[in-house]
């Protein structure tokens, strides 16, 4: 583990990992732990308080996990679908995030574009959650290391590998395992390589915290001695299909032999929803080795801490 060298101020918003250090994920991720065991607690903190959620993109988990979260936590969820708003006739960002920060103290977005999110923050006023953009994940990427962490993993010698498409999971696993000063094995085509920003931002934090990202064209040695094997689907909400890269990321499916590279007490997670027989066969998803739905719960668990973080105090 990353030794802890940054004191912790706490940060407004929820944006991407980058604003976090590896003291506050830590603090999450225990917090977290506590919530899982006694789901009671902190069932005031958010009393009096109303937090919209404005989808983009479709969600089941991020959705679920935030309404059910918030609710546990005291507090009034507002759903809003895009298409109903002003904003879908042409009322800028600006002048929509001043009359949220007016009415709500939180907003959780799913949106396109990261600048969406950076300019609800900027203009509303409110704590404001990145709940997915084209670009980060990072909701998914702190419950992730919850899950590690639930599981026992989170260690200096873990063998993580990420597989398949390089996309907003991957940028936000990648920057919060640098952050913790966990290395990463990235399996891909060197035609859907990581983005070039991603892998200079964590090459800077990187000789700090002492991680590594390790790319491996090769799906075998990627996953070779692997305690962890990760996927995402090929193609994300808002990508175009594309016959040519499927067809380009089909040795990345994580199926029983390919599994059988791995350690022999691998644990497979998926960030669902998942396309069976695609980047994961049914056989691994229902398999013995599959943590995907105790992955999934933790969501619920990770998104009240960080609500917890983000409100108390
Ligand atoms: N993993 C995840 O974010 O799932 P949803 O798209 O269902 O929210
Ligand atoms: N990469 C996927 C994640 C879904 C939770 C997408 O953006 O569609």
């Amino acid at each position: 583990m990353a030794e802890i060298k940054s004191k912790m101020v706490k940060n407004k918003d929820f944006l991407t990992l980058k604003d976090y250090s590896a003291h506050e994920i830590m603090h999450i991720i225990g917090l977290a732990s506590k919530l899982k065991k006694d789901r009671n607690l902190y069932k005031e903190l958010l009393k009096g308080k109303n937090i919209a959620m404005l989808f983009d993109k479709h969600s089941t988990r991020t959705r679920l996990s935030f309404e059910a979260g918030i609710s546990q936590l005291g507090g009034n969820c507002i759903y809003l679908s895009s298409e109903n708003l002003q904003m879908k006739r042409g009322e800028t960002i600006e002048d929509s995030a001043r009359m949220f920060g007016r009415y709500l103290d939180g907003l959780v977005i799913r949106t396109f574009a990261q600048k969406t999110v950076e300019a609800f923050a900027e203009h509303s006023g409110i704590t404001v959650i990145n709940g997915l953009t084209d670009t980060y994940h990072p909701c998914q990427a702190l419950s992730d290391l919850f899950t590690i962490y639930d599981a026992g993993l989170l260690e200096k010698k873990l063998k993580f590998t990420y597989l398949g498409d390089c996309n907003n999971v991957s940028n936000s696993l990648m920057i919060g395992f640098a952050k913790l000063g966990l290395d990463i094995t990235i399996g891909c085509s060197s035609k859907y390589e990581p983005a070039r920003e991603i892998l200079e931002y964590i090459s800077g934090i990187s000789q700090e915290s002492g991680s590594r990202i390790i790319l491996k064209y090769d799906p075998a040695e990627a996953v070779s001695g692997a305690d962890i094997v990760y996927t995402d689907v090929w193609v994300s909400m808002g990508d175009a299909h594309s016959d040519e890269k499927i067809a380009e990321l089909s040795k990345f499916q994580i199926n029983e032999k390919l599994l059988a590279y791995a350690s022999p007490d691998v644990k497979v997670m998926h960030c669902l929803p998942a396309h069976r027989e695609m980047e994961i066969t049914s056989e691994v998803l229902d398999g013995k080795h599959s943590i995907v739905w105790d992955q999934a719960e933790n969501r619920l668990h990770a998104q009240k801490a960080l609500l917890v973080f983000l409100y108390s105090g």
